[in-house]
């Protein structure tokens, strides 16, 4: 081995939480110890969760991968020659050649795991920045153009065209404008705007920038939860090295364009990711909902144009401008124009994040890229879309990844979160629980779901206790009748889609007997699997 080898270890949340600071420190201390030259760069996540920690080295100029790495792995690694790409039972051989990874469609996390996040440098030697030079080159017009053609739709969960929100805003005549990233990231199972945060966060930056030209906005704010720390001190460092390298504040890039953002943390509360409530919250006060209209985009924040935006929107932007927005628009299918990153979470073997042109199925997103589920068993039920996500049963798994038909078959892509259970689910339990989730986060502004879920959650535990079971199946259909229709936001009216899915789909676990097995005559849950 001869002269500087670089390796790379991420510093992202799920390669911390498996130890990667720990394997980065031992590469260090036995590189020293053994007096070997290394260069070792910390990086995003891939999003092969399962891999990590992910280390990499650079031979030859090519990325050669171990892992996942443990602490205890790194002196056997040093051992078997790894930082000359020697063999180890770990090596997975190059990066870019691991299925999970090549048969992906990167495009906003394109540069995610490639680069080291806070250097603006290689930010801008890998593409960064092309995209907002292009957008100052076509002006405001030229942007919202690019925008619309490209089909580009909300990610954050309501898939809402983004160009015609933008130019909503940009139409809207006021002193001041806004633009609102939402970065609340609340629903189960998602974690694509912590990857993109962690991993390559001038690239929210810069979607911010474009979308500012588009509208006529000179100031920003990103609206984080408060549960990613480390996305948090990523994120800040990002906005003062853009800073000091003039890519935020006054005269951009020269341009004489102003634009800057402010980084706000939320306080746990899952509504607060619901627009208006960010609003209010973002404003000071309590997240409660507003009442539509007047939309956002006409009176926002502080009653100003505002275009909210899920981070993977604004981020996905960059390389639309960049690349022209017809190589975009001819990813995806239908409708649904271009990549979404899912991300596999629950039961599943290999967990992470997928980026894929939309119109593959759900069922080659769980078997090809997840391996199926983790525990080997039977997939019983699917959610995606987050909390408020419909459960699919295994029938339902070659359902097209498109919004358009996971309408139809009654569910939601929202934002890509996919859970996956095995057959020893309850799902009279899931639905207990989604009525509970709702109980417990409604922002109680309006009564179908603020008194709703409470009552729902009674009835059924009422069912699941075996109490006038057919009358009480009827009044939760009712009940969820009464949701859908009468609530102010999604919130309560959205609540009913997993109830329903599992009462429909999963009959049989609202029928079981209800067991009481102590000698006090105390009660417990039935068994899952157990039918009558
Ligand atoms: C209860 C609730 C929670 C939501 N949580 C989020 C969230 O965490 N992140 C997000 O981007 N959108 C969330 N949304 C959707 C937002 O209201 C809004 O549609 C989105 O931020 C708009 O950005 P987009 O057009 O880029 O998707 C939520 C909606 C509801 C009803
Ligand atoms: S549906 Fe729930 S969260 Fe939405 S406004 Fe009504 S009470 Fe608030």
């Amino acid at each position: 081995m001869a002269g500087t080898v670089t390796v790379f270890v991420p510093r992202e949340t799920a390669a911390l939480s498996l130890g990667a600071d720990e394997v980065a420190a031992g590469i260090v201390a036995t590189g020293i110890a053994r007096r070997l030259d290394i260069d070792l760069k910390r990086n995003g996540s891939w999003g092969m969760s399962w891999l990590e920690p992910l280390v990499e080295v650079v031979v030859g100029g090519e990325r050669l991968a171990y892992g996942p790495v443990a602490a205890d792995d790194v002196a056997s690694l040093f051992d078997a020659g790894f930082l000359s790409g020697g063999d180890h039972p770990l090596k997975l051989g190059p990066t870019f050649a691991i299925p999970y990874l090549r048969n992906q469609d990167r495009w906003t996390f394109r540069r995610c795991g490639l680069i080291e996040p806070l250097s603006v440098a290689e930010y801008r030697a890998n593409g960064g920045f092309d995209g907002f030079e292009k957008a100052l080159h076509l002006g405001a017009g030229g942007i919202l153009q690019e925008v619309k053609d490209s089909g580009l739709r909300g990610r954050g969960g309501a898939g809402f065209p983004t160009g015609i929100k933008w130019q909503t805003v940009a139409d809207a005549p006021a002193d001041q404008k806004y633009i609102a990233c939402n970065a609340d990231e609340g629903d189960s199972g998602t974690f694509s705007d912590r990857m993109l945060m962690e991993g390559d966060p001038f690239t929210l930056i810069e979607g911010m920038l474009i979308a500012a030209v588009a509208v006529g906005a000179s100031k920003g704010y990103v609206y984080l939860r408060s549960e990613y720390p480390l996305a948090r001190s990523v994120f800040s460092k990002a906005l003062s090295a853009a800073r000091e390298s003039g890519w935020l504040g006054s005269n951009i890039n020269g341009a004489g364009f102003d634009f800057d953002i402010d980084l706000h943390l939320g306080a746990g509360s899952y509504v607060c990711g619901e627009e208006t409530a960010m609003l209010e919250s973002l404003e000071g006060k309590a997240g409660l909902i507003r009442y539509k209209p007047p939309l956002p985009a006409i009176e926002g924040l502080f009653g100003k144009p505002t275009a909210v935006n899920n981070v993977i929107t604004l981020a996905s932007v960059p390389e639309i401008l960049a690349r022209g927005s017809a190589v975009y628009a001819a990813l995806g299918k239908g409708r649904s124009k271009g990549t979404l990153a899912f991300q596999l979470a629950g039961n599943i073997r290999r967990g992470g994040l997928v980026e894929k042109a939309f119109g593959f199925t759900l069922r080659e997103l769980i078997e090809d890229w997840g391996g199926g589920t983790f525990s080997g068993r039977e997939i019983r039920a699917v959610q995606v879309g987050g909390p408020l996500g419909s459960y699919f049963p295994a029938e339902l798994l070659d359902t097209p990844l498109d919004y358009e038909a996971f309408v139809q078959a009654g569910g939601m892509i929202g934002h890509g979160g996919v859970v996956v259970f095995d057959d020893r689910v309850d799902m009279a339990e899931q639905a207990r629980f989604a009525m509970e989730f709702c109980a417990i986060e409604s922002c109680g502004k309006c009564t179908p779901c603020r008194i709703g879920s409470v009552r729902g959650v009674e009835v059924i535990d009422r069912i699941i206790a075996n109490e006038d079971r057919a009358a009480n199946l009827a009044l939760l259909e009712d009940l969820c009748d009464t949701m859908v229709d009468g609530s102010l936001c999604a919130m309560g009216g959205m609540t009913p889609f997993p109830v329903r899915s599992a009462v429909k789909y999963f009959p049989t676990d609202f029928e079981k007997p209800f067991e009481t097995d102590f000698a006090d005559g105390s009660a417990v849950q039935p068994k899952a699997g157990v039918s009558q």
